[in-house]
Parts: structure tokens; sequence; C-alpha cells
């Protein structure tokens, strides 16, 4: 799907050019899971599908919003008026973007309307980032059509503000500033209680290497419960360590803090999974750093283990993908994103891609779950202006 695609689809909608066509990834996680909203560490980078949107500025107060492939998309353009924009409101794919432009106006930016056709390539519902690529390429587009410069980093704030008062899920920071911030053939180290970045090179093919994502298509939500269940436990177990957030508590003190935790057992585990997996997040850095890629196999799945034991948001397709990738010689392999379904990574040896790629279906058939979909992912660009 090209620029030029989605420019015409404006065209025919609006019957006028539009002012520019602008794009932004999904991404997969490397590592660092659930530990954004505990102000730790992640590690993702972007995937090379899109969401790209051709959009113009309107003067009028009105926000025309269409597609006809996102959330099963609609026949004519949504009509919403910026100053009646409300959280909550809106229970369709419209709500992202939609809450992009409140939480634009909400912070003192004068957006006055827009005409707005977007298409996409990301996966939907696969935890690939589908919403953050919906509210980045929106955000960046006004930004830029408003003068408004902000950078990568404040948009990402503003669309996490939308994501979570707006549409009401009650995500971290990582997904937005993956698809904000990422650069290609890089991983984003994000420190995610100030946004320090980090852009460490990740070039896999160079060094006879693949990463392959499995969609389990099992769907997920973050706007139903159990994510925020996971949430609210980290921050009880902030508040009777006594600290800000579970980033706080240092790996060479885990064992201390879990003793203070006491019989609080569903706690304990999940602050073990957030200070552990922290401490992969920067063993996974080094290793990369020195050069030693192919020792992180084993750090990737160590991480799966924990989301699957601690922090209980795996589920049997997930642990599926895992055992079997493993089993058949992946160098490592977790789930990827929020969890309850959605994707996992592999890491592999190029080589071994093809047995470990019909492995997995044949798992999958045995096991009468419907085929998952298996694709490469080469770290690619952020945000960006196409046109
Ligand atoms: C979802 C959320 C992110 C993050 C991950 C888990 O993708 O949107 O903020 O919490 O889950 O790491």
């Amino acid at each position: 799907m090209g620029a030029q695609q989605v420019r015409d689809g404006f065209v025919g909608l609006y019957g006028a050019e539009p002012e520019g066509v602008w794009a932004a990834p999904g991404r997969v996680n490397l590592i660092g899971e659930h530990t954004d909203y505990n102000d730790g560490f992640v590690m993702p980078f972007a995937l090379p599908h899109v969401t790209v949107a051709a959009v113009s500025r309107r003067t009028d107060g009105l926000l025309r919003l269409h597609s006809a492939d996102i959330g099963g998309g609609t026949a004519a353009p949504v009509e919403l008026r910026v100053d009646e924009l409300a959280p909550e409101s809106d229970r369709d794919w419209t709500a992202y973007p939609a809450g992009v432009v409140w939480a634009l106006r909400e912070a003192g930016h004068a957006v006055t309307g827009a005409d707005v056709h977007l298409a996409s390539t990301v996966p939907a519902g696969a935890g690939l980032s589908s919403s953050a690529a919906l509210e980045v390429v929106v955000a960046l587009a006004l930004n830029d059509l408003f003068e408004l410069g902000l950078r990568g980093w404040q948009l990402a704030r503003l669309c996490q503000r939308a994501e979570n008062v707006y549409v009401g899920a009650p995500t971290g920071i990582m997904d937005q500033t993956a698809s904000a911030c990422c650069a290609e053939g890089h991983a984003l180290f994000l420190d995610t209680r100030d946004l320090a970045q980090k852009q460490i090179p990740f070039d896999l093919a160079a060094e006879g290497m693949r990463l392959l994502v499995v969609d389990t298509r099992v769907k997920h939500a973050h706007s139903d419960g159990e994510y925020g269940k996971r949430r609210a436990g980290c921050e009880k177990g902030a508040a009777l360590l006594g600290v800000d957030a579970l980033r706080d508590v240092p790996y060479a003190e885990l064992d201390a803090a879990l003793g203070r935790l006491g019989d609080e057992e569903e706690v304990r585990r999940l602050v073990r999974h957030v200070v552990t997996e922290d401490e992969r997040v920067e063993r996974v850095v080094s290793l990369l750093e020195s050069g030693d890629t192919r020792a992180i196999g084993p750090v990737l799945t160590e991480g799966h283990l924990s989301l699957r034991d601690d922090f209980r948001i795996s589920c049997p397709e997930l642990d599926l993908v895992v055992d079997t990738a493993n089993a058949s010689g992946a160098l490592g392999a977790r789930m990827t994103g929020g969890g309850f379904g959605g994707s996992a990574i592999v890491l592999a040896e190029e080589t071994d891609v093809p047995a470990i790629t019909k492995a997995v279906e044949e798992a999958f058939a045995t096991a009468g779950f419907t085929t998952p979909r298996v694709f490469e992912a080469v770290p690619s660009a952020g945000a960006r202006r196409l046109t």
C-alpha cells in the first residue's frame, strides 16, 4: 500500500488533494514486557507494516475520518465536531484518531479540524500496536500541518493520553514511543520513566539470523479487565514496598523485597516478573552492544517463562509457539506485547527458519488451533511524512 493509493482514496472521498501523506509503523517488542507502566525499560523495534494517513486541515471545527479497512471500515467519512469530542464517547476505531485530536486540543494546541483518510497494513488485535500506529500517524500529520513543533516523544505522550483517557485503555507509553521514534535497522532501548532513548543497531540478517513474528490469531483487547488488573497489582506492589514504581526495586534487592511482601502471593509474582524483566532488558542491551547477538535467545525464552508463570498472561497458543520453536532449533522465543493472545517472536538462524515455521504450523494443526500467520520482522523506520 503506497502513499499514492491513499492520496487517491482521499481525493475520491473529499474531492481535493490532501496537504500531505504520513506513515506510522506497528512494532514488536524484543524484550521488556509490562515494564512500561512500572517506569521500567523496554526494547521495541518498528515493523515494516504501517498505517498511512492522507490529511488536510480544516478551519471550521469539523473532523472527518475515513478508512475502508481499519476496524472493518466505514462507507462514508464519520463526521465529528472537534469542540464536542468527549472521553469514552466512542467505542469504534474512530476513537483513536478522534482521541488524538482531543488530546492535542486539551494540551492547548489549536487544531481546528481536519479531513483524514487512513489505510493500514498493521494486523489488528495481533499485539503489534495497530492502535498506536493509528494514533501516531494522525498526531504526526496534525503536528506538521498545524506547525505545533512537538517532538516524537511528546507526540507519544499525547497519544498515550488519547488511549488512556479518550479510548479508556490503561496502556503504557511503549507502543506510541516505538511507533513515533524507532529507527530503521535498530531496536529502541527506552527508559519509560524519562523517555530517554538509545538506538541499538539490530541487523540480524547481517549475522545470518532472522526474527520471526508468529501471529496466533487469538484476539486480545486491552480495554478489557486483565491488563488493568495486572497494572493495579503492580501499583499495589510498589505501594507495599514504599517505592514510586517497581522500577525502583533494584534487582539485587529482589529477594528482600519479595520477603517483605509476606503472603501477598499474587503481588509477589507480579513484582518478580517486573524486576527480573527490567534486568533482562539491560542484559539484552549489553549482549547486543558487545556483539553477542545469539546469546539474547535464552534471555527471550526466560522472559516468556516469567510472563507465563509469574505474570500469567500467556495462552496455550503462545506457549505452543515458544515450545515448538525452541524444540526445533530456535535460539529463543517469547510472547510479545500485552498478552492473552496476539503474537510471539522467534529468534533463529536463517537456515533453521523453514523447519521452525513448518513445525509451528504442524503443531497448531495437531492442536486444532487456527493456522498462525508467520512473517519475518525487519527493524524498520518510525513515523514519517511520505509526501
Ligand atoms: C501493550 C501496551 C504497552 C505495554 C505492553 C506490555 O502493548 O500498550 O503499553 O504495556 O502491552 O509490555
